[in-house]
């Protein structure tokens, strides 16, 4: 574990005396509620901290049709009923989208679509072959038209710690091309990707907590972890703390996104462990402690709300919902895991204590 860790999880949240932290209406722009019984098991924990998570389409089967959509939205909302929360829905983007169902999904409350380069991740076995090419080309133009949003999972296939680089030429091809279309950089991980968000108005970010926290060395400098193992890798020092000073300063441009991404330990404790960061029951408390940390809780809400809300437009799909979440100093021990199925699902930073608490309501 690095020295900033050693000391962020020892003198400083065992000695600071805090201040209390008000948060209206925090939003995870980035998150995987998964299905069946894993939906159940970890759905509670981001509708209790959040007003709205955006949600991943990459299940199995994916998410490729408004139909689709719509009724995994309703099966969030019946599960996470009295939460006050709001599953905002994205589309899985495959060849076969045409107008008509784009049309239909606009019309029906779905403002994103997810691009996925085919086997980049989990679940994008049915992604994108070639993204650069007449077919996408055409859906975007459509997407661009009607009013889309347009997040991607953006890694070549190339060296595994320099497929994000690699592909923002991708990114700025598109920004370029379809100068009307919001593009988000989902899950920054390499620091040369905050800079093409300068170039491009219609360039936009999600940054994760472990994307801002952790360094390659974390993962497998001494002791390999799978539980940390993640898509895109986590990479240097020197891409940790730039994009822990992107997000403290609350950069207009990039929302929090927790890509908090469950798998069962008896997958990830296997000869092929998938990628994915289950942070979900401690991603907002975490969020509070490092931007207390660095003395910068001022930027919270705009970097957990307040950025989202206007990059995304959201004042139409929360309407009047006033969600306030309150921290307080209030020790508690993060758990190393929570049960699903006949495994468990290990927590990000299970077994250390977290002194920010919530004040139920
Ligand atoms: O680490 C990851 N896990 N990255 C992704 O892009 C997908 C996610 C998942 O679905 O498990
Ligand atoms: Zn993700």
């Amino acid at each position: 574990m690095s020295a900033f860790f050693e000391r962020f999880f020892g003198d400083f949240l065992q000695s600071r005396e805090y201040q209390e932290i008000t948060l209206s209406n925090p939003l995870d722009m980035h998150l995987h509620l998964r299905q069946g019984a894993m939906l159940e098991s970890v759905l509670p924990f981001s509708a209790r901290d959040f007003a709205l998570g955006v949600v991943m389409p990459n299940l199995n089967p994916p998410i490729m049709t408004t139909a689709l959509a719509l009724q995994y939205r309703d099966e969030i909302v019946r599960l996470s009923k009295g939460l006050d929360f709001v599953p905002f829905m994205t589309l899985y983007l495959h060849e076969n989208l045409d107008k008509g169902e784009l049309t239909h999904a606009y019309a029906q409350g779905i403002r994103i679509l997810k691009l996925y380069p085919r086997g980049a991740t989990t679940g994008s076995e049915n992604g994108v072959r070639e993204v650069v090419s007449e077919r996408i080309l055409e859906i975007l133009h459509v997407a661009q038209d009607l009013g889309f949003m347009l997040s991607i999972h953006g890694e070549s296939n190339g060296y595994c710690m320099d497929r994000e680089f690699e592909f923002l030429e991708v990114y700025e091809f598109l920004a370029r091309t379809f100068p009307r279309l919001k593009i988000i950089i989902e899950h920054v991980s390499d620091r040369r990707s905050l800079e093409s968000l300068e170039r491009y108005e219609n360039l936009y970010a999600t940054i994760t907590l472990h994307h801002i926290l952790l360094s390659l060395d974390d993962v497998l400098g001494n002791l390999m972890h799978p539980d940390l193992f993640c898509k895109p890798m986590i990479k240097t020092p020197k891409d940790r703390d730039s994009l822990l000073a992107c997000a403290l300063s609350a950069h207009p441009k990039v929302s929090f996104g927790s890509d908090s991404a469950p798998h069962l330990q008896s997958k990830k404790y296997s000869a092929s462990a998938p990628g994915g960061i289950f942070s979900a029951p401690i991603a907002l408390s975490m969020l509070a402690s490092v931007f207390a940390y660095h003395n910068k809780l001022e930027n919270l809400q705009a970097f957990v709300s307040d950025n989202a809300y206007k990059n995304y437009e959201l004042d139409s799909v929360l309407g009047d919902t006033h969600k306030v979440i309150k921290f307080c100093a209030q020790s508690w021990e993060i758990p190393q895991s929570i049960a699903c199925e006949n495994s468990a699902i290990s927590v990000l930073f299970g077994g250390k204590q977290c002194v920010f608490g919530r004040i139920s309501k």
